[in-house]
């Protein structure tokens, strides 16, 4: 079957590849995939993984054989989920029940794929923070897919959300989840006025990250699951133990979402997206055949929010 992998020589670092048939576990689903959505993380992982590797967290389609222990959905359900083993951008795939998810009649396919590691990641780590209503919470890269997502449910979790993006040309995309205010910063220059912060829900890393620490409140929590302005940080720790009980926690979606399984997080997210509380962001679509372009064309964020591609 055909399926994206990754190849050192092409653009993006991927191509479309002919790879074995998946192996179905007694407690897996085997699923024809229609689609799926691109994230920042497996493209990072395609421009080093070995040429034929297989990528893809992300992915819809529909059951084609039920689970044998009897578990998930029933066949032709159309479903959305999350590829452990990154090889969810293939014409088929199997999965454990409790990695993907029905999509309820009211959401479409398209805004379904940008759920699985965007969508889960917002939320669980907005879940890791207290007495949000009220609080004032920084998220930084709003533009970008988590981002987006954690603006909108920092919002719905009563907090009064600053957003910080370093792109004026993006603004627009931001001011429409309701954020309470937003920053334009691509050093964190610009955030010192806005005070403390109950929570940081950080995925840009570097010198942002490094001048917000500071504002932390009391109880904060900063919420660190990404670099993408650079691994490295500088700490105040003498501003941070002032803070008494303020934390900074490392996130992974892999480890959450062993406490809760995706497909329970999933089931909350689309809820939240049929009763048009939570919006997504897809300026790209296209066929899968120009993975390879849109995979550029993230990796050099040309683009705000989501692309989800067709198979
Ligand atoms: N730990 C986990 O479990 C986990 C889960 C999901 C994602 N991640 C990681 O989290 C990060 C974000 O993921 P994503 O899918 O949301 O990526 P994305 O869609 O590419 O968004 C990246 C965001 O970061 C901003 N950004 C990029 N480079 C920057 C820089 N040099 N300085 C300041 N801001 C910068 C972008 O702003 P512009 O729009 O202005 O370019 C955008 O808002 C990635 O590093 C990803 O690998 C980790």
């Amino acid at each position: 079957m055909k399926a994206v992998v990754a190849n050192s020589n092409q653009p993006g670092c991927l191509e479309l590849g002919e790879v074995a048939e998946p192996v179905v576990d007694y407690n897996e689903s085997l699923i024809t995939v229609t689609g799926f959505s691109l994230n920042r993380g497996e493209l990072r992982r395609a421009q080093s993984a070995p040429d034929g590797t297989q990528i893809g967290w992300d992915l819809v389609g529909v059951v084609k054989n039920a689970a044998r222990d009897g578990s998930g959905p029933s066949e032709g359900n159309r479903v959305v989920g999350f590829s452990r083993r990154m090889c969810g951008w293939a014409q088929r795939v199997a999965l454990p029940t409790r990695d993907f998810t029905v999509i309820p009649d009211a959401v479409s396919e398209r805004d379904a794929a940008t759920l699985p590691v965007a969508g889960l990641t917002a939320l669980y780590a907005l879940e890791r923070c207290e007495r949000l209503l009220g609080s004032k919470i920084l998220v930084t890269g709003a533009s970008g897919g988590v981002g987006y997502f954690a603006c909108q449910l920092g919002r719905l979790m009563g907090a009064e959300v600053v957003a910080q993006l370093r792109r004026a040309d993006f603004v627009d995309v931001v001011r429409a989840t309701k954020v309470n205010d937003v920053i334009i910063s691509t050093d964190g220059t610009g955030l010192e006025a806005q005070g403390k912060f109950r929570a940081i829900i950080d995925g840009v890393g570097g010198p942002v990250l490094s001048k917000l620490l500071p504002q932390l409140d009391e109880r904060g929590r900063a919420i660190l699951y990404g670099v993408s302005a650079g691994p490295e940080v500088t700490l105040a720790v003498r501003e941070l133990f002032l803070t008494g009980d303020g934390r900074i926690e490392g996130f992974h979606l892999y480890r959450e979402t062993e406490i809760e399984s995706a497909a329970k997080g999933l089931d909350r997210l689309l809820r939240l997206v049929a009763d048009k509380c939570l919006i997504t962001h897809v300026p790209i679509t296209d066929n899968w055949n120009n993975i390879g372009e849109t995979a550029t064309r993230l990796i050099g964020r040309d683009f705000p929010g989501k692309a989800v591609l067709t198979i």
